[in-house]
């Protein structure tokens, strides 16, 4: 067992479950998942993030953790989930995933059950648990997303990834229960154009998407994160942002979004 990755049993009413995803590959999720855990944790929240990008991980890279305990040998039964939940840099918790597994691009009965499983017993055990999706919106994704509270959507200003933004949240709103919705837009090349993005974003959903729904979706920006030459710095020397660049620009506004999403913003 990785004791010093389990949180000494507290009172908590079990942890908020937020989905990061974005519809468009490489546009952040992972680098925002690892640094809003950090910054989190650094506020005392006792946090998890699950690497929910099942057969083509990367959450391992990105924190230079290898294990041959991850969420695959948990699901095949070699491993017993608490012996996969390792302490990463930062002081938070994960459980990683596999790589180069073709049996996780379908989402089947088995995997949806042990993954629910996972998560529910996760969730008295932390104060915030970050499925860290992977890109596009097949079943698996879909389904990781279905198992949290709220969903993260990550977005660049890039229109490829607008365009994926606003498929994601439309497939989310029409075929999922309602939940509050975020938006983080990274990799922004000028102050408020996070808020121009939201903008553009919320007026596409309000016109397409939200005349069919009972609870129209609000997008909420709890952020914008620079274009910063410190992001591939740290994930070249495979250190988290947070730590080894921590005054870096892009650092600051993860650690102000990770303020944003603690207060419900
Ligand atoms: N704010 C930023 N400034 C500079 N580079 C960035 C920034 N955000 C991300 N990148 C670059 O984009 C790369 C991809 O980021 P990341 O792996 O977090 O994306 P992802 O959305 O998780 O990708 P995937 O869809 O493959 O899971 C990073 O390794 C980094 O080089
Ligand atoms: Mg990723």
């Amino acid at each position: 067992m990785n004791a010093s990755a389990i949180p000494a049993a507290g009172a908590t009413k079990g942890a908020r479950v937020t989905a990061i995803t974005s519809g468009k590959g490489g546009v952040g999720k992972t680098l925002v998942a690892a640094n809003l855990a950090a910054a989190l944790a650094r506020l005392g929240e006792r946090v998890l993030v699950l690497d929910a990008d099942l057969g083509l991980a990367n959450l391992d890279v990105v924190l230079n953790l290898s294990s041959k305990c991850t969420l695959h040998e948990v699901f095949t039964g070699a491993v017993e989930l608490m012996d996969a939940v390792l302490p990463a840099p930062g002081g938070f918790s994960v459980l990683l995933a596999g790589s180069g597994m073709l049996e996780y691009s379908r989402m089947t009965p088995e995997v949806r059950d042990k993954l629910l499983a996972v998560v529910m017993q996760m969730r008295p055990l932390f104060d915030h648990i970050l499925l860290d999706t992977g890109a596009g919106i097949s079943d698996v994704v879909l389904f990781t997303v279905s198992l949290a509270d709220e969903v993260l959507v990550v977005a660049t200003p890039e229109p490829t990834s607008l365009a994926d933004a606003y498929a994601t949240v439309k497939v989310l709103a029409t075929t999922q229960p309602s939940r509050p919705m975020r938006l983080l837009v990274n990799q922004v090349q000028r102050a408020s154009e996070g808020r121009a993005v939201r903008a553009q974003l919320q007026q596409v959903v309000d016109r397409f998407v939200n005349p069919s729904l009972t609870s129209p979706v609000q997008l909420n920006l709890i952020g914008e994160v620079p274009l910063d030459p410190a992001v591939r710095e740290a994930v070249q020397r495979r250190q988290l942002l947070l730590e080894s660049l921590p005054g870096s620009e892009a650092a600051k506004a993860l650690a102000t979004a990770a303020g944003r999403l603690l207060n419900g913003a």
